[in-house]
C-alpha cells in the first residue's frame, strides 16, 4: 500500500514540479522508477564519527533504466513517522483524513519538508503568538533557520494550524540526488549509491539528520520499494577510450569514479584499447573512512589504476588535502594533461573543488610554464576535458 501511494504521489508530483527539481530539472512521469533497496553495506568503520554506506538498489518497474556513468539517481526520502504522528497528535489532526485525495498523513509522510521551514510558515507562527512567547520567537532570530516543525511545536505548545492551513506553508518535499557509484554494463538491473549521513546540531544544540541521508542510511528497509528517477548529466567519461582521465574525487566524490574505474576495467578486459586511469582520493582518517580500499588495490594490480595519491586530512597534525597531493605530483599531472588527459571533480562545491581549482591553476603555471593559465583551463572546458560535478 505504502509504496503504491509513493508512486502515484511521484505520478502526482511529475510535470507540475518541473521547476522545483534539483537544479531545475524537468521530472516527468515517464521518468519514475520503482527501485528496490537490496543491500546497504558500511563504507566508513562503523565506529567513525563520520557514517557513509553503500545503498544498492534493484530495477523493479519503470522504463528508464538507462543510465550511463556519471549520471545520478534522485531520490524522494520519507520524514521520520514517530515526527508526523507528533504533528499529528500536537494539532489533534486526523492522519486519515483526505486533502486532494490524499491521506494527510502521507502529505505528512512524503510530499512536504517538515525539517526545514518557510518563511511563510515562520512568519504565520509569529502572528499566532504574544507575551513571553513573542519575545523568545524574537530572540531566537535567525536560529530558526535549524528548526525543524517538531522543534517549533516543542518552543510553542499553544500553536494552533488546521491541516489546510498548515500544507501550503509548508516547503515541497524535495528529491535529493546521489551520484551513481556503479557501471550498468557490470549489472544491468542494480545500481550502487555511496551516501554520508549528514549529522549536525540545531539551534537547541540537539542533534539532527539531513533528510534523505537519514532515511536511505538509516531507515529504509531492505527490500522496501522507493521513488526515484535517473537524472542525467553531462559528467561523461570520454568518447574516446584510449584518452586518459585523471578524476579528483575525496569523500563521496569518489561515487562517479568507482563508476568510471568500473567501466573502463570491463572495457580493458574486453580487449580494448582504453586509457590510463589515476584517482586522487581523500577523507579524514586511512583506518575508519578509506572507501573501497580493497577495489582501489584490486584495480592498482590489475593496472586498471595507474596512480592512486591519498590525502588522509586528519592522520596528522596538519591537513592533507587532495590538492596538496595534486601540487606534489604537479609535474606529472602536467605532462598527462600536455598529452590529452581529462580532468574530472566531483565532492564538496564550498571549498573542495575552489582549491582544487587553484592547485590545477598552479600547475599549468608553473609545470607548462603559461603565463594565463586560465586560457589553458578555459580551452580545457571547451574541449570537455575539464568536468566538476560538485555540490
Ligand atoms: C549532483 C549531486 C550529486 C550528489 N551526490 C552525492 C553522493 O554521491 N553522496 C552523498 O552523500 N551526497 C551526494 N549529494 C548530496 C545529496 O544530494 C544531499 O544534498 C545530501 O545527502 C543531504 O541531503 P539530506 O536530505 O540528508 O540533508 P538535508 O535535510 O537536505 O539537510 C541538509 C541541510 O542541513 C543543514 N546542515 C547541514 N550541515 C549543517 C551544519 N553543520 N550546521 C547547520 N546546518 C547544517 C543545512 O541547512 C543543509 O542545507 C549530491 C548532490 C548533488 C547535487
Ligand atoms: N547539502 C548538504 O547538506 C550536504 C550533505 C552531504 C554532503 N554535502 C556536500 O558534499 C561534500 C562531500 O561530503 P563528504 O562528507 O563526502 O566529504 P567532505 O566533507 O568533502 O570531506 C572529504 C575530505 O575532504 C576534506 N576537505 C575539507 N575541506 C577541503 C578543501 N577545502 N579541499 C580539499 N579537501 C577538503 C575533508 O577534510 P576535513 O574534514 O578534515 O577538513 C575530508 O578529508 C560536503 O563537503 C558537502 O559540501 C552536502
Amino acid at each position: 500500500m505504502e509504496d503504491t501511494l509513493t508512486l502515484q504521489w511521484v505520478e502526482k508530483q511529475g510535470p507540475s514540479e518541473s521547476n522545483n527539481g534539483p537544479r531545475g530539472m524537468g521530472i516527468h512521469m515517464r521518468d519514475r522508477l520503482a527501485l528496490q533497496l537490496v543491500g546497504r553495506h558500511w563504507l566508513s568503520e562503523p565506529d567513525s564519527p563520520k557514517e557513509a554506506f553503500q545503498l544498492s538498489f534493484e530495477h523493479i518497474s519503470g522504463e528508464n533504466f538507462d543510465y550511463q556513468c556519471g549520471d545520478s539517481l534522485a531520490v524522494w526520502p520519507e520524514n521520520p513517522p514517530e515526527e508526523v504522528e507528533r504533528i499529528l497528535a500536537h494539532f489533534a489532526m486526523e492522519g486519515q483524513q483526505k486533502i486532494d485525495g490524499i491521506a494527510l498523513s502521507d502529505w505528512l509522510r512524503n510530499q512536504r519538508c517538515i525539517a526545514h521551514l518557510s518563511d511563510a510558515f515562520l512568519e504565520s507562527v509569529r502572528g499566532q503568538l504574544g507575551g513571553e512567547e513573542l519575545e523568545k520567537f524574537a530572540a531566537h532570530g535567525e536560529a530558526f533557520g535549524t528548526a525543524s516543525l517538531c522543534d517549533v511545536i516543542d518552543l510553542f505548545p499553544s500553536l494552533k494550524f488546521r491541516a489546510e492551513t498548515l500544507l501550503p506553508l509548508l516547503k515541497k518535499m524535495q528529491p535529493r540526488l546521489y551520484s551513481i557509484a556503479s557501471a550498468v554494463s557490470l549489472q544491468p538491473k542494480r545500481l550502487d549509491l555511496a551516501i554520508v549521513v549528514v549529522k549536525y546540531k540545531n539551534f537547541r544544540n540537539r542533534d539532527r539528520y539531513g533528510v534523505a541521508s537519514h532515511y536511505l542510511c538509516h531507515r529504509l528497509p531492505l527490500y522496501k520499494q522507493t521513488a526515484t528517477f535517473i537524472a542525467h548529466s553531462r559528467f561523461k567519461l570520454p568518447q574516446d577510450i584510449s584518452r586518459d582521465v585523471i578524476m579528483v574525487g575525496p569523500g563521496t566524490g569518489i561515487a562517479p569514479f568507482r563508476s568510471f574505474l568500473q567501466e573502463r576495467a570491463a572495457l580493458r578486459k574486453a580487449g580494448k584499447s582504453v586509457g590510463e586511469n589515476w584517482l586522487f582520493f581523500g577523507e579524514q582518517h586511512r583506518a575508519s573512512n578509506f572507501y573501497y580500499a580493497d577495489e582501489l588495490a584490486h584495480w592498482q594490480a590489475s593496472g586498471n589504476l595507474i596512480h592512486l595519491d591519498l590525502a588522509f586530512s586528519r592522520d596528522q597534525e596538519y591537513k592533507i588535502y587532495v590538492q596538496d597531493r595534486m601540487r606534489e605530483r604537479g609535474q606529472e599531472l602536467w605532462k598527462w594533461l600536455d598529452r590529452g588527459a581529462y580532468f574530472y571533480v566531483c565532492g564538496d562545491a564550498a571549498h573542495m573543488a575552489k582549491d582544487v581549482e587553484i592547485a590545477l591553476l598552479d600547475i599549468i603555471h608553473q609545470w607548462g610554464a603559461m603565463d594565463a593559465p586560465l586560457d589553458f583551463l578555459k580551452q580545457l572546458k571547451k574541449e570537455n576535458r575539464y568536468q566538476r560535478d560538485v555540490y
